[in-house]
């Protein structure tokens, strides 16, 4: 029997030091400027996870399972993720001042990060975050396939695994506060479109900028700098993200045939909302 790695983050179900960082095939991404953007602001956002675990923690404050939960695994997950990432990051591309940026986008991003954000209804909130969890697992999906490098499809593909399990639990918590509040198939349907529709997100413009002015410091920051990367993330969701998958997902809260579901979510399933929307709402 193979011993617990002391190292090994209570909660999750890897450790970093699983992650062969050394392995790293650096002629594949050192010029890469957009996997680059991509990879960093994921970072970034999952390394802020804590601030969205306090406010679910508040919003869920007298509910001890969903609280122990989100305590002793998700946050401790997503973390993790954002642990992770920034070692890839710090590996990949040397040069680049992780931390500082990483400051300048938490002085951006903070004020945007509020209880009252949440959905109305802690079953409402609880669809919204099969929402998050749904578009994080495709995102990751789409990274880990896209990718030629192998250490970061590994970790992609770590990482979508677990969020795919974040899902499932949200989905667990949905299925209860729906049977007590009994949400209209409507309301339910409203903050998935919502949700998912949050395509101008604070967090992917304030990561895009932390990252840019820490690449170029001194320069003045464009709004249509930030608009091509994103026209340029558009195009490759758009051909890469795992639409079935996010469908199948989808479909589960609003419990519609697929059929019907084809016909109702396409929209909010729609590669490009996923792509950019705050999927860190959550992370
Ligand atoms: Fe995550
Ligand atoms: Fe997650």
């Amino acid at each position: 029997m193979v011993a617990r790695r002391p190292d090994k983050t209570a909660g999750a179900s890897w450790s970093i030091e699983d992650i062969p960082y050394d392995g790293l095939e650096h002629e594949r991404v050192r010029d890469d400027r957009q996997l680059f953007y991509i990879v960093a602001s994921a970072s970034f956002i999952e390394s802020a996870s804590d601030i969205y675990t306090d406010n679910l923690v508040a919003f869920f404050h007298d509910d001890a399972e969903i609280v122990t939960w989100l305590k002793q695994h998700w946050e401790i997950e997503e973390l993790q993720h954002g642990a992770a990432l920034k070692r890839y990051v710090q590996t990949a591309w040397p040069d680049f001042d992780w931390e500082a940026a990483y400051r300048t986008f938490l002085a951006e991003y903070l004020p945007f990060c509020v209880v009252d954000r949440l959905a109305g209804t802690r079953a409402l909130e609880m669809a919204a975050r099969c929402v998050v969890e749904t578009g994080t697992a495709a995102f990751y999906r789409m990274l880990s396939e896209l990718t030629e490098e192998p250490v970061l499809r590994g970790l992609a593909a770590r990482i979508s695994a677990d969020e795919v399990r974040h899902y499932k639990h949200f989905y667990r918590g949905f299925r209860r506060y729906r049977a007590l509040e009994q949400p209209s198939r409507m309301a339910v349907l409203r903050t998935l479109w919502s949700r998912s529709a949050e395509i101008e997100s604070e967090d992917a413009l304030s990561a895009y900028k932390a990252i840019f002015l820490g690449l170029n410091p001194g320069a003045a920051f464009q709004r249509s700098d930030y608009e091509a990367y994103r026209a340029a993330s558009l195009t490759l969701a758009k051909q890469h993200m795992p639409h079935e998958m996010a469908v199948k997902m989808l479909l589960k809260p609003l419990e519609l045939h697929a059929m019907v579901g084809r016909a109702v979510v396409p929209a909010a399933t729609s590669a490009s909302r996923f792509f950019l929307q705050r999927y860190s709402a959550h992370v």
